[in-house]
């Protein structure tokens, strides 16, 4: 029997009273829109004029503004060619421009100017703007790439649609930056399992990602509602455990009877090539796709595909098809062992990036208890319970992955039973875990429920807002995130890689609603990530958030509208 929303049991208990801090939002939002009143007699503001999200280091207005037209040249060392193409390429369709690339070592002083600039850390860039030239500064093509996002937002936000508007001059105004990121882990996670999203929303999520100079892309492929990664070994992992009959409708119910279905099959998956197609998008845009291949818990389709790595073989059911987690779970045997390298083997092919997700989380051990099988398997491997049972089989994970050069990354009950040795922690279930992976000497992702799952409703008022698992995290939450303990010594805080933000499908059945769930929220998580401590400001972000808001709509995200000032 699948159990009922775990996560709805621990979002309800993690939820924190925000009504004071939702009345200030409202407040502030207010103020952005009084000055946006007034911005039709008076000059634009500042936070008009250099609406830069996430918010730089040091930005210095100056005076004077930079025209972009039809004969600018952007100017690029080698190392920076790909990057300054790929800016030309954006810019093509709504300027109409097509600009030339030129590779020029020695400096320019006209144009768009890309330059090296060894002395700065990998995604930190320097920006100057003058009615001559912009001129980027990096010593990496992340840091280029992050300046020419800068660029783009410093001109007027159609420069986000796809085809000219008459009458644009495209001007960016005068301006310096300095900027760097906070944390290297700067990422956003989306279930395409709960709900299957086609490729091309995956790569428009990913291009959204980039907008916000987020670079992780935690792509959660495989669970107990569908497979959705092709896999050459086992072709029956996608021929069967991609597809489920029907699916739930309406919120979760425990009483079978009372379940009503929509009758329909629920398929999909990608294919090997489509998952080099993503990644090599990815990779253009500085985002590392990290794959997580779930075990050994929500692992139904894949024990309905092969029932012989399922804990309880005789009665294995077909793919799920309610929410809630199953109690079908991998059989801990050297038989799943050598099945799951089998498929990190393929997936490492997939994927460059140095972290490898296996999941970890809410592996129900009811099937592991009942089993004398795997009770006497415990026994003889001198363990002590079904948690260090589940060490165990992570630890045959990290082990392989660690010798293929890559790094175990999984949700925070990797923590029980014993932490692998290589193990970096994705700490969900609040930020204790986090806490402790961090004291214990490892690399820690926060995602607590509280302020990056962005499957929780935004607003309080659930009546005009659509179906969601549950929670509440609006928007002045996702900003105030702090992933950074107090209780850590500076040493330990140095584990800290960052966060990300979590998108899970089940009630976002479709890509309008996930960008309806991660927009804006996503926009005020991204600079908490990427600015410093000392610049975050809430009523600065809303005011910025006006314009950004029009870039979002020029990109046709489906952005949840920002809460109307209190009367
Ligand atoms: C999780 O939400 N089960 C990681």
């Amino acid at each position: 029997m699948p159990r009922p929303l775990a996560r709805v049991r621990r979002h309800a208990a993690s939820c924190r009273t925000v009504v004071a801090a939702v009345v200030t939002a409202l407040a502030l939002h207010g103020s952005a829109l009084h000055s946006k009143t007034l911005a039709a007699q008076a000059p634009a503001s500042n936070a008009e004029r250099y609406a830069v999200i996430p918010r730089p280091g040091v930005l210095t207005p100056k005076t004077g503004a930079f025209t972009l037209t039809r004969t600018t040249v952007i100017h690029a060392p080698a190392a920076f060619r790909a990057v300054a193409h790929r800016f030309a390429r954006d810019v093509a369709n709504p300027t109409g421009f097509d600009l030339t690339v030129r590779t020029a070592e020695a400096p320019a002083t006209t144009g768009i100017v890309l330059r090296k600039d060894a002395t700065l850390p990998e995604e930190a860039y320097t920006l100057d703007v003058t009615p001559a030239a912009i001129v980027v500064r990096a010593s990496a093509p992340a840091g280029a790439f992050y300046g020419l996002e800068t660029v783009k937002q410093l001109l007027p936000a159609d420069i986000f649609r796809d085809a000219p508007l008459p009458g644009i001059t495209w001007t960016a105004p005068a301006v310096h930056i300095e900027d760097t990121p906070r944390f290297s882990w700067r990422g956003a996670h989306l279930d395409v399992s709960r709900h299957f999203m086609p490729k091309e929303f995956v790569k428009k999520y990913i291009d959204l990602l980039a907008r916000h100079k987020l670079n992780r892309f935690h792509w959660h492929l495989t669970e107990d509602q569908g497979w959705r990664i092709e896999i050459k070994k086992y072709p029956r992992l996608t021929e069967v455990g991609s597809c489920r009959e029907q699916t739930l409708v309406g919120p979760y119910v425990s009483d079978p009877a009372k379940r009503v279905f929509d009758g329909k099959r629920h398929c999909g998956f990608y294919t090997q090539d489509d998952v080099r197609e993503v990644v090599a998008y990815a990779a253009a845009r500085m985002v590392t796709v990290v794959p997580e291949i779930e075990m050994p818990g929500h692992a139904q389709a894949a024990v309905f595909a092969y029932p012989q790595l399922s804990s309880k073989p005789d009665s294995t059911p077909g793919v799920m098809q309610v929410w809630g987690v199953s109690p079908f779970i991998l059989n801990p045997s050297d038989e799943s062992v050598a099945f799951m390298q089998d498929v990190l083997r393929e997936v490492l092919t997939l994927f460059p990036s140095p972290w490898i997700h296996i999941g970890g989380d809410e592996a129900i051990k009811d099937q592991w208890k009942a089993s004398p099988q795997i009770q006497a398997r415990i026994k003889a491997l001198g363990l002590k319970d079904e948690h260090e049972m589940q060490s165990w089989f992570i630890r045959q994970m990290d082990t392989f992955l660690t010798k293929q050069g890559r790094r175990l990354i999984g949700w925070d009950e990797i923590l029980e039973g014993g932490l692998a040795e290589n193990a970096t922690v994705m700490s969900w279930r609040g930020m204790e875990g986090g806490i402790a992976a961090a004291k214990a000497g490892h690399d820690v992702v926060m995602a607590p429920g509280s302020h990056t799952y962005f499957d929780h409703y935004q607003s309080r008022d659930k009546s005009k807002e659509p179906l969601a698992i549950g929670g509440f995290t609006p928007i002045d939450s996702a900003y105030a995130f702090e992933p950074v303990p107090a209780s850590l010594t500076a040493a330990e805080a140095k584990h800290i890689l960052g966060a990300q933000a979590q998108v899970w499908t089940e009630y976002i059945p479709n890509a309008k609603q996930v960008e309806y769930m991660a927009f804006p929220r996503l926009s005020a998580l991204a600079e908490g990530l990427w600015s410093a401590k000392t610049r975050k400001d809430f009523p600065d972000f809303m005011a910025r958030m006006q314009t950004h808001l029009k870039r979002l709509e020029a990109l046709d995200v489906n952005f949840r509208k920002l809460d109307k000032p209190v009367p």
